[in-house]
């Protein structure tokens, strides 16, 4: 058994607080608020799978198989909410319970709220979480080339360029190329160690 599979005892999705914002568990009500958010077309444009139009009741289908794909290690999602409980977006670790050890890092935040910090400060945490709590060796992330503000915030929070992926993605009709952005833990402890805020 790999150190990752090893140390993975929590049950439930958790919820993790930073100075500005609490990621929490989805709950089904947040279907209408994701779905509005998540539905605009500036949020689906630059992300893999993201649909548009978005339909009713997916948002709320994909709520519910939250849990269970938690519990398998397929996914760790969580609401990225403002103190005042206004959900404003999704960070997420994903495929985090192979014997790779590794995670891979995803998140959109609604067009209102851009430019503020909140997706870095969000994915910092999770980063943290995955290494901390989850014991994973790497995490990694992927951005299409013409998305530069997602390479930004990959950049913020310490990952390092490793490549560009050239026409990997067949999107909206069209091949993309994706940056690809990783992480290891060797990295993240000497950062933390050195007070770098990665
Ligand atoms: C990518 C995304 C999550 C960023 O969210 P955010 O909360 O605005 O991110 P932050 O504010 O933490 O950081 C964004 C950074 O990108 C920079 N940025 C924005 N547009 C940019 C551009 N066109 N070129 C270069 N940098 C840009 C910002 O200036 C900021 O960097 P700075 O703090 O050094 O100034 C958001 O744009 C989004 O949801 N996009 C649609 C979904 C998506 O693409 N998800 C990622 C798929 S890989």
């Amino acid at each position: 058994m790999s150190v990752n599979e090893n140390s993975i005892t929590m049950r439930s999705i958790p919820t993790l607080n930073t100075l500005r914002l609490i990621l929490r568990p989805f709950e089904l009500a947040d279907g209408p608020r994701v779905q509005t958010l998540a539905g605009a077309w500036e949020i689906a444009n630059t992300t893999a799978t993201m649909p548009h139009p978005y339909p009713d009741g997916v948002a709320e289908q994909w709520i519910a198989g939250h849990a269970e794909g938690f519990a398998k290690g397929n996914n760790l999602p969580l609401a990225v909410c403002l103190q005042d409980g206004t959900l404003i977006g999704c960070v997420s670790l994903m495929g985090f319970r192979t014997s790779h050890s590794r995670g891979e890092l995803g998140y959109w935040i609604g067009k209102d709220y851009w430019g503020k910090g909140y997706c870095t400060e969000a994915a910092r945490e999770l980063v943290r979480f995955g290494f901390a709590e989850l014991a994973l060796n790497r995490i990694f992330g992927q951005h299409m080339s013409r998305n530069p503000a997602s390479g930004r915030v990959m950049q913020k929070i310490g990952m390092k360029h490793e490549g560009c992926l050239r026409q990997h993605l067949s999107r909206w009709g069209k091949l993309e190329d994706l940056e690809h952005y990783g992480l290891l833990r060797c990295e993240w402890l000497a950062a933390q160690a050195c007070g770098m805020r990665t």
